[in-house]
């Protein structure tokens, strides 16, 4: 599975890269609006840092709109992911931008028919949004395993990366159902390194090799 990191932080962006195990970015307004700089700076910093797909969103819900703003976010740079809503106008300019070369990240997805319409219009990536459905008392891993399932059905080329990841049962359950791709927010990830193990064993190593004669 492909670990992104969902963050518009381009210090916390640089830091998890350093771990060596990132293969993607995903932003949304959200994320870019605390990050306080303009969305093509952030975007074009970021895919500086990441040699991989960095999502970025559009702000439009018209398909001639998605269809300006997609065009020049994928200008930025050759990894820029076009990341689209999933409404009927987002849908009719993800068919547009794939039949260009443009890449998409189809958003807000919370059910399985939404998926397979967003996979039918050429998505590159479904994004549903495990967390909010948990929020409301759903199980956002049912969703997707059902969307795994469906497009194992008909051989479909999206790939499901499971987004609003809150913890790291999440991620753990995304790998064993079998997602493409988990984005995952950098305290989230300094989480997944985490075990009370981890840090006794070493503190015990620490501590025994001080006993170690010195050569
Ligand atoms: O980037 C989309 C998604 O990961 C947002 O997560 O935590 O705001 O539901 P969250």
């Amino acid at each position: 599975m492909k670990l992104f990191i969902d963050s518009g932080d381009v210090d916390e962006i640089r830091e998890a890269q350093s771990m060596g195990a990132i293969d993607g970015v995903t932003t949304n307004p959200s994320l870019l609006a605390k990050a306080g700089r303009p969305t093509k700076d952030v975007i074009t910093e970021i895919c500086e840092i990441v040699d991989g797909p960095v999502s970025a969103e559009v702000i439009a819900t018209d398909t001639q709109g998605i269809l300006r703003e997609g065009r020049e976010l994928a200008k930025l740079h050759p990894n820029v992911v076009v990341k689209v809503p999933l409404i009927k106008d987002g849908l009719k300019a993800v068919r547009t931008f794939t039949d260009e070369g443009i890449k998409t990240n189809v958003t807000l997805c919370f059910s399985a028919p939404q998926a397979l319409m967003a996979a039918k219009a050429g998505a590159t990536y479904i994004s549903p949004f495990v967390g909010r459905i948990d929020d409301i008392g759903g199980d956002g891993m049912e969703l997707i395993g059902q969307i795994c399932t469906i497009y194992d059905n008909y051989d479909l080329e999206t790939e499901v990366l499971t987004a609003s990841i809150r913890h790291p049962q999440h991620f753990l359950q995304a790998a064993l159902i079998g997602s493409h791709v988990a984005t995952v927010p950098f305290n989230v990830i300094v989480q997944l390194l985490q075990h009370p193990l981890t840090d006794k064993g070493l503190a015990k190593f620490l501590e025994d090799a001080k006993k170690i004669p010195q050569g």
